[in-house]
C-alpha cells in the first residue's frame, strides 16, 4: 500500500547487496529530488548495509550539500583538509601528480575518529577520475568484531584507545617541494593541535542506532591502547588492524564520474587505493555530525 507517509521511490528502487557483509547499490534515485520519506528510506538502507552507492548523479556542489544536510548538520572541515571555495562545508579530496590527499587516505581509517564526537556519516561524490584505478574500499567493523575469537573479544572488552589526528595530517602542513612548512602550515598545525587534541574511545563500540557492536580502531588515527605497555599496545593494535583489514570484510567500489557514496563511520573504515600514478583524481566530500 502506497501510504501518504511512504517513500514513493521505495516502490521503484532496487537495492542490490554487493557482498555478504557490507555495501549495497541503490538504483532509481535522483538524489537532488528526494522528499523526507525518500531520505528516511535511504537512511534505513544505510543502517543495514553500512555503505550505500548511487551511480551517476547529476549534482552540483550545492546539491551535494543539500543532500548531505537531509541527514544532519554538516561539520566544518579541520585545518588539515582543503575546503571548496564558496562551499566551506565541502572538502576537496584531490590528488594530482602523486601529491595530495591520497597520502593519508591510503591508510585504513574511520573519518574523524580523533574527535570527541566523530562524524556519523560521510557523503562523497566522484568529480574527476583517472582512466583506471582510484577505487575506494570499505570494511565492515561489525563483521570484523563478530569474527574475532572469544579470547580476543574478552581481552579487548572494556579497553579504550587514543586516536590522534594531528600526527596523521602532519604531511598536509608541509610543502611537498621544499619539505618545509607550507604557506600558513605552521599556523594551521597549531590550530589543529589546539582544536583537535585527540580523543579516547572504547575499542569496541555499540552503534547508537542499530545497537550492534563494532570494532573501533583504525591504522591511520588509533595510536595506543590505554593501560598497556608500548609493546603490548603496538602489538595488540597491529593484531586488530590486520584482522579488520582482511578482504572478507570488504566491498570495493569502482567509481564512475558522478557516483555518490554514503557511509556510516560508526561501523566502517575505508581506504582509497592510490594506484593511478600521477593522474588527477577529485572527490567532493561532506561529513555529518553525530
Ligand atoms: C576519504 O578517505 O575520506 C576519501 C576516500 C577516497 O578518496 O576515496
Amino acid at each position: 500500500m502506497a501510504g501518504k507517509n511512504r517513500s514513493k521511490l521505495s516502490e521503484t528502487t532496487n537495492i542490490s547487496q554487493l557482498t555478504g557483509c557490507i555495501g549495497a547499490e541503490l538504483t532509481g534515485f535522483e538524489l537532488d529530488r528526494l522528499d523526507k520519506f525518500d531520505a528516511a528510506f535511504i537512511y534505513k538502507a544505510l543502517l543495514k548495509h553500512q555503505v550505500v552507492f548511487f551511480r551517476d548523479q547529476n549534482f552540483s556542489p550545492s546539491s551535494l550539500v543539500s543532500f548531505a544536510k537531509r541527514f544532519g548538520r554538516l561539520e566544518t572541515p579541520h585545518a588539515g583538509l582543503r575546503r571548496l571555495p564558496r562551499h566551506p562545508n565541502l572538502i576537496l579530496v584531490e590528488t594530482k601528480g602523486g601529491i595530495g590527499s591520497a597520502k593519508y587516505n591510503e591508510i585504513w581509517h574511520s573519518d574523524g575518529s580523533f574527535n570527541f564526537t566523530p562524524p556519523k556519516i560521510t557523503v562523497m561524490q566522484a568529480i574527476k577520475l583517472p582512466n583506471v584505478g582510484g577505487d575506494t574500499l570499505f570494511a565492515s567493523m561489525y563483521s570484523a568484531y563478530n569474527s574475532l575469537s572469544k579470547p580476543i573479544k574478552k581481552i579487548i572488552h572494556k579497553m579504550e584507545a587514543f586516536h590522534d589526528g594531528v600526527n596523521a595530517f602532519r604531511a598536509s602542513f608541509i610543502d611537498p617541494d621544499t619539505k618545509r612548512a607550507a604557506v600558513d602550515g605552521e599556523d594551521k598545525l597549531k590550530r589543529m593541535q589546539s582544536d583537535y587534541p585527540g580523543a579516547i574511545h572504547p575499542v569496541v563500540i555499540q552503534h547508537s542506532e542499530t545497537g550492534r557492536k563494532a570494532l573501533y580502531v583504525n591504522r591511520l588515527f588509533t595510536t595506543r591502547i590505554l593501560g598497556l605497555s608500548d609493546v603490548e599496545s603496538r602489538n595488540l593494535l597491529n593484531l586488530l588492524f590486520e584482522h579488520a583489514e582482511q578482504s572478507t570484510f570488504q566491498v570495493r567500489w569502482r567509481w564512475t564520474k558522478g557516483d555518490v557514496v554514503m557511509w556510516d563511520n560508526r561501523c566502517t573504515m575505508h581506504f582509497a587505493a592510490m594506484d593511478y600514478g600521477k593522474k588527477h583524481r577529485i572527490m567532493h566530500r561532506a561529513t555529518i555530525r553525530d
